[in-house]
């Protein structure tokens, strides 16, 4: 274990956050077969053959002549009939036969769409990545996908950043459980199963550390820092079987996702032993170039590391790049790349075998075609749909709910208003797949399937459109009026309040990250009548929650919930199921505590408001965000007690557990999340307040108590050191156990010797 980043701190009782396994590694030794039929079909090909085996191109791209000469993959292609035109000629009319792998952005549903990833963060249930991963694969893999370009695992402080709803958050042991849960689900044992696909993990890596929040901006993070908080979920993801992985746009240290011969060679090839291939992001290769570039038409050009397309398809390939996206520098390039030894062909015959031992893997060359029996799984399920609607209950976080407001009063009048509170579209999130508009429950429908006397207004309109303009939120309160009356008539009142889905996703940034709009003002007429007051937010990234939180009576985080959004949020609001998710992000008091997160280092100065010389903001009466990391309530209540260490040390060949006891003290069943934080005060590296190392959500009924235990080992007390080594070191190690990451149940045990490799 202790080569490993991840750690043996997974739940070992009840079911969750997994068994001993979770994070285990899945594949065994290279498949001798493969390597065989690899080896025979590559000593056949041309350098012309192997340029276009490197080669992925999009549907826009894609032509008959591509097919033919033998291009090594597509992507977002999704009409079956295209897919098995191309795929034909590739397998009928190529010279060697080579199947094409068509890839897709199959991020949180293909057909049906789940709540978006960060949502399902929020659930602290593997099991609900699972099911979206299973669902998902089946439906990309009945068009012929056999690809998708997901998990998504960049971990991120930065709710400025749009992209943080594709991830899972700010936490690396969190994200790294999700992603994979994602793979493992995706992939199953044996990804050429005719239900599965091979996932890529991206982006590799630091995306989510954009300086500023701005999409595609340069990072700059130390060793240690990347080691421990960005690469995590990339390795969980590659132990549960991830064989292939797409590098990032964002430059990384000074250097380029693409062009990181570190990142990719050194650690992801050499380090982890990776055999699967790196695809570049989107058009990336080209970007490497400096601006303006030499041929404007081989696609956009920026980090300044490449005087033309043939340099930058060299620097791609010669840091670990093995396939090129959209841009076709290495294509058209690569025989004088090769002539003038500025690549070489035993680099090239590389990526060429990477990408086919995952094509043999897919079972492409003996099944290229998707099964057209299988076309019913093209369509929506009921039950595919059921377990969405599950999900949703699962991913909504309650934020406040005070005396009582919540659960909703079936006997008494509800009043829908607000933006989003009949709306379909948004509801689907940022990457919709195939989802239709009209496939998703908007929230009103949703409440009215429950209680059909619900009224609806809608207050302002909230637009969702490319670029920004002030007309499209919220903008004027012309329609507060009807608002105000809708909300008198009735007894409570639901706001459905946030962003439209377009403000967050790939380069949706925003400098600010309240409500848009009047929205605020919205909810303060509405508050005005006297009438209970709950706020459902949508939305792509963190909101500064402030004043909402000092006006609404309950609010209700649903994210962007995907198609089932209306029926799983009524579920939560009249009680049917019990909100029981936490926050995988925290919520700042306001943008400029950004970026903000429970697991920062301790400073010399620990941030107190209420003196001067210390880490604080002089304008913010707290050091806290609003709401922290793992912070979520329940409609019941729950005591965590009786934290029991197995043994007060640990050598580093050997684990502890940890167990805390779990009571429902309220009169109804309900869920909630125990949460095992640890902290190294003392270290030759100063260590963050605190770091996740276990979580199990639990299903208790009134009165109910659960033990749940956590195993620590070496790997959980470590941590990396700037020459990249992962430390264990003696000494003591604290624990906190409960319900967020401000938990206090605390003990600790003591580390009695160390390693370093
Ligand atoms: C995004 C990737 C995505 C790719 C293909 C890029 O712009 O950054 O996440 O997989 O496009 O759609």
């Amino acid at each position: 274990m202790a080569t490993s980043m991840l750690g043996g701190g997974v739940v070992i009782a009840g079911t969750g956050a997994g068994d001993d396994d979770a994070l285990a590694p899945v594949r065994g030794p290279a498949d001798g077969g493969v390597e065989k039929k690899v080896d025979r079909l590559l000593k056949q090909m041309t350098v012309d053959e192997k340029l276009q085996q490197v080669q992925l191109l999009s549907d826009g791209q894609i032509t008959d002549d591509d097919a033919k000469k033998g291009v090594g993959g597509v992507f977002s292609l999704t009409d079956p009939a295209k897919i098995d035109h191309y795929q034909h000629i590739a397998v009928e009319r190529s010279r060697l036969h080579i199947p094409i792998l068509f890839a897709y952005d199959t991020i949180h549903g293909y057909r049906t769409t789940f709540p978006v990833p960060l949502a399902e963060a929020a659930s602290f249930d593997p099991g609900v990545a699972g099911d979206d991963f299973t669902i998902s694969a089946r439906e990309s893999a009945a068009v012929g996908i056999k690809q998708i370009y997901a998990p998504m695992v960049d971990v991120s402080h930065e709710p400025r950043w749009g992209r943080i709803v594709e991830g899972s958050g700010e936490d690396p042991y969190l994200g790294s459980v999700m992603a994979a849960a994602k793979v493992r689900a995706a992939q199953g044992d044996d990804y050429a199963a005719d239900d599965k696909v091979v996932t890529s993990v991206k982006h590799f890596v630091a995306y989510g550390a954009a300086e500023g929040g701005r999409d595609y901006n340069s990072t700059d993070v130390s060793e240690r820092r990347l080691r421990d908080l960005f690469l995590p979920p990339f390795k969980a993801a590659l132990d549960a079987g991830a064989d292939t992985v797409m590098c990032s746009f964002n430059s990384l240290n000074g250097s380029p996702g693409c062009a990181n011969a570190h990142t990719m060679t050194d650690i992801l090839k050499g380090e982890w032993g990776f055999d699967g291939f790196v695809e570049s992001d989107y058009t990336a290769v080209a970007e490497l170039r400096a601006c303006p570039p030499k041929n404007p038409d081989d696609g956009p050009c920026g980090h300044g590391m490449a005087a033309d397309g043939a340099a930058a398809g060299a620097l791609a390939l010669n840091a670990g790049t093995d396939s090129e996206m959209v841009s076709t520098n290495l294509r058209d390039n690569g025989k004088q790349l090769l002539a003038s030894r500025q690549i070489s062909i035993r680099r090239l015959d590389d990526a060429v075998r990477r990408i086919l031992r995952v094509k043999f893997r897919a079972g492409l060359f003996d099944h290229p075609y998707a099964d057209r029996s299988k076309v019913a799984e093209r369509t929506l399920r009921p039950a595919d749909r059921a377990k969405a609607r599950a999900a949703v209950g699962k991913s909504v976080v309650l934020l406040k709910d005070d005396d009582g407001t919540l659960p909703i009063d079936p006997s008494k009048s509800v009043a829908v208003i607000g933006p989003l509170g009949d709306d379909q579209h948004d509801m689907l999130g940022p990457w919709w797949g195939q989802s239709q508009d009209e496939d998703a429950v908007s929230l009103l429908a949703g409440v009215k399937a429950q209680d059909p006397d619900t009224t609806f207004a809608q207050g302002c309109p909230m637009v969702d459109a490319d670029l920004y303009d002030p007309k499209n939120e919220c903008p004027d309160d012309s329609g507060f009026a009807d608002a105000v009356a809708a909300a008198r008539k009735a007894d409570q009142v639901v706001l459905a309040l946030g962003e439209v889905r377009g403000q967050g996703g790939e380069a949706e940034v925003r400098s600010k990250i309240d409500l848009p709009g009047r929205q605020l003002d919205l909810l303060k007429a509405v508050k005005a009548t006297g009438k209970k007051v709950t706020v459902v937010l949508f939305n792509s990234r963190p909101l500064d929650l402030t004043d909402v939180a000092a006006n609404a009576d309950a609010i209700v985080e649903a994210w962007f919930p995907g198609i089932e959004a209306g029926n799983g949020l009524a579920d939560v609001l009249f009680g049917a199921v019990d909100p029981g998710g936490k926050l995988p992000v925290s919520f700042p008091r306001s943008v400029g505590q950004v970026p903000i997160s429970y697991n920062h280092e301790p400073t010399g100065r620990p941030c107190d408001a209420s003196q001067k010389y210390n880490s604080r903001y002089r304008d913010i009466a707290s050091c806290d965000p609003l709401y922290e990391f793992g912070y979520g309530l329940s409609y019941t209540t729950f005591k965590f007690d009786n934290l029991v260490l197995s043994s007060k040390s640990m050598s580093p060949r050997d684990s502890v557990k940890v167990s805390v006891d779990v009571t429902n003290t309220g009169s109804r069943a309900g869920d909630e999340v125990a949460q095992l934080y640890l902290h190294d005060p003392v270290a030759s590296l100063s260590q963050p307040v605190r770091r996740l190392r276990g979580f199990q959500r639990v299903t208790l009924k009134p009165g109910e108590k659960r033990t749940v235990t956590f195993r620590l080992d070496a790997s959980d007390v470590g941590f990396s050191d700037d020459a990249g080594r992962f430390v264990v070191e003696p000494g003591e190690i604290d624990v906190f156990a409960g319900d967020s990451s401000k938990a206090d149940l605390t003990d600790s045990f003591t580390v009695t010797g160390g390693s370093r490799r």
